[in-house]
């Protein structure tokens, strides 16, 4: 079987890492991991960017600091694996930059897209949307209070904004996305999952 590149996206506390895991210990030739981090450089830049005041960086420099994780995880996670046939599963991806810092906080997009193609360029084969409502999605986040909440501070408005871009993103290339619903129990959703990437 050829290796695959699998991300999943969706809003915080949608249920990403959940099912994340559930396909990681389902598929018998993969490896979990996961943005920002997912390698060592990475996982310093991580906490640089989820802990602390929601203002504490511009968007701009929000997502040079995404776009340097991002590139570490390639080169020291994602490619080596995927070289060696290990299929990669990410929870979150380039997806998440471009909702998160491209859609939302100033309109930023042209420079995501700018930074993706001259410094990251792969896409994921397939790439899970976990869609929810966003008020249910924040109580299940802030409710595991793990003090990387500095985007779920940001608020409901944001989370809403934040799901509108994700959608727009899947429909804009069906091919590469399933979308999913996420308010179901986690065994349905469960089900979704591994129904898209049969
Ligand atoms: N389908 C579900 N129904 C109810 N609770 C769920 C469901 N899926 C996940 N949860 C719970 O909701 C919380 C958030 O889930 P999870 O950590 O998987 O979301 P996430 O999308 O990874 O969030 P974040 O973006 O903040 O990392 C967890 O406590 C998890 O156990
Ligand atoms: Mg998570």
């Amino acid at each position: 079987m050829t290796a695959r590149f699998i991300t999943f996206e969706g809003i915080d506390g949608s249920g990403k890492s959940t099912q994340a895991r559930r396909l990681g210990d389902a598929l018998p030739n993969a490896i979990l991991t996961r943005e920002p981090g997912g390698s060592t450089g990475a996982e310093e830049i991580r906490r640089l960017l989820v802990e602390g005041e929601p203002d504490r960086w511009s968007a701009e420099t929000e997502l040079l600091l995404f776009t340097a994780a991002r590139r570490d995880h390639l080169e020291k996670t994602i490619r080596p694996a995927l070289e060696r046939g290990i299929t990669v599963i990410s929870d979150r991806f380039a997806d998440s930059t471009r909702v998160y810092q491209g859609a939302t906080r100033g309109d930023l997009r042209s420079k995501v897209d700018a930074l993706h193609s001259l410094m990251i360029e792969r896409e994921p084969d397939l790439t899970i949307l976990i869609d929810m409502d966003p008020k249910t999605a924040l109580q299940r986040g802030l409710a595991r209070s793990s003090g990387e909440d500095r985007f779920e501070d940001m608020g409901l408005e944001f989370q809403q904004a934040l799901r509108t871009g994700f959608l727009d993103l899947a429909k804009q290339d069906p091919a590469r996305w399933r979308v999913i619903d996420g308010n179901r129990s986690i065994e349905d959703v469960w089900r979704s999952v591994q129904a898209a990437v049969l």
